[in-house]
């Protein structure tokens, strides 16, 4: 228990001054709304081409939407603009203070903004129809803690949306090859795979606990969810963004890779679609065949 905890602390200590995410995305005036703008342009138009559409952000007005680490609150301004009743917990108190302003600025209601713990949320059972989550479950310390915690303040029908990492072509490839081994990053880390994610995986480096999924892993994570659709999503950087402003492919190298859908085998991003109870009816295909459209 006490060790844990002192986890926690250790993971909230890390994510405060130059690790509060996305700052890094502009150089304009800190915290103005032309700074906000910038870190969301460049979010959906260059980093993550995929969010818009893998995060359903047009599909859940009137709807109860959590959104679990809301980091500066990009994400969750965009399920306001389309008129759901957003809720955010980040366990960073800057977090919170940046995300509240990103609404203030734009003059967009919430419910609540508030510290909280991913692993503990502070909301009762089954409140919420779309709880969300991006690049934050496989940081916390328990991770299969939040997931649970996710499903309980869930409604009946509710539905989750979550990204964490991929063992993609970035992880074999960069991390594992180039700075594991070629670096000696593994033999420096005692031969402990975690210790070298948690060495290099984040801007800064040096976080106290970075996972990064097989297939398998994600699926035992969510597996107390009746529905699940997991898809590996992102290239990233060489292909959509050029790494530290050095080089990127020429644009024929990713429509080819995306061509011949290599993000579903190579992406490094896990995107997690879950539903507690799925309301589908399956329809035997000779059922389709009989219908009048
Ligand atoms: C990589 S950032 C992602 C933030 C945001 N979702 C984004 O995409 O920019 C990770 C965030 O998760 C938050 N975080 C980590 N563990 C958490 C936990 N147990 N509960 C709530 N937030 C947590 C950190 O404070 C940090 O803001």
């Amino acid at each position: 228990m006490n060790k844990e905890k002192t986890q926690l602390e250790e993971v909230k200590d890390y994510w405060k001054g130059k690790n509060v995410p996305q700052q890094w995305y502009s150089e304009r005036e800190p915290y103005t709304l032309q700074w906000f703008n910038e870190i969301s342009y460049k979010r959906y138009k260059l980093y993550y081409t995929y969010l818009v559409e893998g995060a359903e952000f047009a599909y859940h007005g009137n709807e109860k939407v959590l959104e679990v680490g809301c980091g500066i609150g990009t994400d969750l301004i965009e399920y306001a603009k389309y008129g759901a009743n957003v809720s955010g917990v980040d366990l960073g108190p800057d977090q919170v203070m940046l995300t509240k302003i990103n609404f203030k600025l734009r003059g967009l209601p919430y419910e609540t903004i508030q510290e909280g713990n991913a692993e503990s949320l502070p909301f009762d059972d089954e409140s919420f129809d779309l709880v969300y989550s991006f690049g934050v479950l496989h940081h916390t310390p328990d991770t299969k803690k939040a997931v649970n915690e996710i499903y309980r303040v869930l409604k009946k029908d509710g539905k989750a949306i979550v990204m964490v990492y991929a063992r993609g072509w970035k992880h074999y490839i960069k991390r594992c090859l180039f700075q594991g081994l070629f670096r000696g990053r593994w033999l420096a880390n005692s031969f402990d795979w975690k210790k070298v994610y948690n060495e290099i995986s984040e801007v800064h480096g040096n976080s106290p606990k970075t996972d990064i999924y097989s297939n398998k892993q994600v699926r035992e994570l969510f597996n107390n969810f009746k529905y699940l659709e997991v898809k590996k999503k992102r290239l990233g950087e060489f292909f959509e963004y050029p790494p530290y402003n050095t080089y990127v492919f020429p644009s024929i190298v990713r429509k080819v890779c995306y061509f011949l859908g290599l993000e579903l085998l190579i992406g490094e991003n896990w995107l997690v679609k879950a539903q507690k109870f799925t309301v589908k009816k399956e329809t035997k295909l000779w059922e389709v065949l009989f219908k009048h459209y």
